[in-house]
């Protein structure tokens, strides 16, 4: 008796497992170049660029480049669950369209997360081995961002950037 339940069990979620593969999430890919990217605003060499490409560019901008096991489900949702956050906090394709204040925050971000190796996010570097990254490549991740700050430092008043502290009594 026992086993037949468990036999149904199994099977109920076999087809599960097979009708889930029919259902996608659409994907994050655009081959334009738009305006609003981080590149057209600011200066990138071609070398930061292939960093953030090895390393970043999948959750960070709107163009993943899908490995083969995206197409298998519930993998597909667990990677579109991680490009849709990143993108939601961080988007090199949007950049431009931040405010200021928000684009000079995120580069602020930027230093601190590769600082602290929170990003890639291990689950990234775990199978894309080549987006560990070395020291190297992490200093010049490091000085692309703070290089930006301070063309932006140089060019906007302070105020626009950092949001003024509120004068205190003490
Ligand atoms: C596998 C996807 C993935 C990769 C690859 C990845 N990130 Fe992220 N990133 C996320 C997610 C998800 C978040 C939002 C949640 C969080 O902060 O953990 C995020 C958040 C961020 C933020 C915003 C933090 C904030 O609070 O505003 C920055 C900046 C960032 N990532 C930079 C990078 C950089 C630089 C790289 C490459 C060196 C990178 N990320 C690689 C997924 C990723």
């Amino acid at each position: 008796m026992k086993k037949t339940i468990f036999k149904k069990i199994l099977l109920i979620l076999f087809i599960v497992l097979v009708a889930i593969q029919f259902i996608h999430p659409a994907k994050n890919q655009s081959t334009e170049m738009p305006a609003t990217h981080i590149y057209n605003k600011y200066a990138t060499s071609q070398d930061v660029q292939q960093i953030l490409a090895t390393a970043c560019n999948d959750c960070h901008t709107n163009n993943t480049n899908y490995p083969w096991y995206a197409s298998i489900q519930p993998v597909d949702w667990w990677l579109n669950d991680h490009i849709k956050d990143g993108k939601k906090h961080f988007n090199m394709s949007e950049f431009g369209a931040y405010s200021l204040r928000k684009q000079y925050h995120k580069l602020e971000e930027v230093v601190e997360q590769i600082k602290e190796k929170e990003m890639p996010l291990s689950s990234y570097t775990w199978i894309h081995g080549n987006a560990n990254l070395s020291a190297e490549q992490q200093n010049k991740i490091i000085g692309w961002a703070t290089a930006i700050m301070d063309t932006m430092k140089a060019t906007y008043p302070l105020d626009s950037l950092i949001r003024k502290k509120k004068p205190t009594n003490s």
